[in-house]
């Protein structure tokens, strides 16, 4: 009999499995020791390796809640800014595969940082003590300054209204995984595009895919020109409004954000947009019976509570999802399978 020659599902060499001294597998999925620190350092081929072991890592935690693949490793996490669901996922991530987290989570100012110490030094300490190091901070670019000191992994968790890639790969996988596919899909993302990182980092994800993106924002949180002509010059299907009346009917994924208080220099201006929209069972009732509602949370009044009970209020999902995803991640930059 022929055999024919199956296309494989992902790029198999990048992923090519081996063995360490100790009969562990170990993969090369071109991630290994990598920093993490924008979403263009993923391709289609690194997308589905991540959303495939993502879905293995859910299974494995369902089934029994944990392994030991991490056995040994350490990551630090180091937080200028606050965060509930990076931070704790991150350690809830690494803490089911087997391995350690220096937490520094809650507040730098109990760290040295409130000494005056440098980012740059404070990366070459944890270093010493870590594998890889989970990095939120409010600058732009921190995380690349951060890598280029560090001789170990950085994972970009948000640097000011930069990138925050993690949490595009885990917005993505959500949306796979709840609608059975990326591509033919209408996404309307709404609120703070402006200082939303986001947002920022999954649109210039989904320009993999072929979609069409609807942004819903007050003229003073319009997506930023850079992505904006990026986009557009990907030829994406891409339309502005002010109006999520104009989008609630044909939206597949209508991706909610918070107006982000903290970047505006003008109190004042943000006290003009800060209740912007709202989305309300009224809305819902508009929408598609087969959509999602994503939001990368916290809300502070975006989407009604009485939305939460619609089966199409996914975004406790989304943050379910978060965990295996960076599970899929650190396994990744560590090199374990
Ligand atoms: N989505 C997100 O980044 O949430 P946290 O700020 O709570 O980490």
């Amino acid at each position: 009999m022929e055999l024919k020659t199956l296309q494989p599902l992902f790029d198999l060499e990048a992923m090519s499995k081996a063995t360490n001294g100790n009969g562990q597998a170990v993969v090369s999925n071109g991630l290994v020791g990598q920093d993490i620190l924008s979403v263009s350092q993923f391709d289609p081929g690194k997308l589905a390796y991540i959303f495939s072991r993502a879905r293995e890592m859910r299974e494995m935690v369902r089934q029994v809640g944990g392994t030991h693949i991490l056995n040994g490793h350490v990551v630090a996490c180091l937080f200028y800014e606050p965060s509930t669901r990076t931070s704790s996922s991150f350690i809830a991530a690494m803490e089911r595969l087997g391995g350690s987290v220096i937490p520094i989570t809650q507040g730098v100012n109990f760290s040295s940082v409130s000494k005056g110490e440098t980012l740059p030094d404070t990366i070459r300490t944890l270093e010493q003590y870590s594998d890889v190091i989970v990095l939120r901070h409010p600058e732009l670019g921190s995380a690349q300054v951060a890598a280029d000191y560090a001789s170990v992994p950085i994972i970009n968790a948000g640097d000011g209204p930069g990138e925050h890639p993690t949490q595009a790969l885990l917005d993505l996988f959500t949306i796979q995984d709840e609608l059975g596919q990326i591509d033919g899909l209408k996404i309307a993302m709404v609120g703070d595009l402006r200082h939303g990182r986001t947002v920022h980092s999954l649109t210039k994800l989904l320009q993999h895919y072929d979609v069409s993106l609807r942004f819903v924002s007050p003229e003073i949180l319009r997506m930023p020109l850079t992505i904006m002509n990026e986009i557009l010059d990907a030829g994406m299907n891409v339309r502005e409004t002010h109006d999520v009346a104009d989008v609630i009917e044909n939206a597949d994924v209508l991706y909610v954000t918070r107006v982000q208080k903290e970047r505006f220099a003008d109190l004042s201006q943000y006290e003009d947009v800060k209740n912007h929209y709202e989305i309300t069972p009224e809305l819902m009732a508009k929408a598609k019976e087969k959509m999602i509602v994503l939001h990368p949370l916290p809300r502070v009044g975006e989407i009604h509570y009485a939305v939460d009970s619609d089966p199409r209020a996914a975004y406790f999902r989304q943050v379910q999802n978060g965990m295996y995803i960076r599970m899929a991640l650190l396994a990744a930059v560590l090199g374990k399978a």
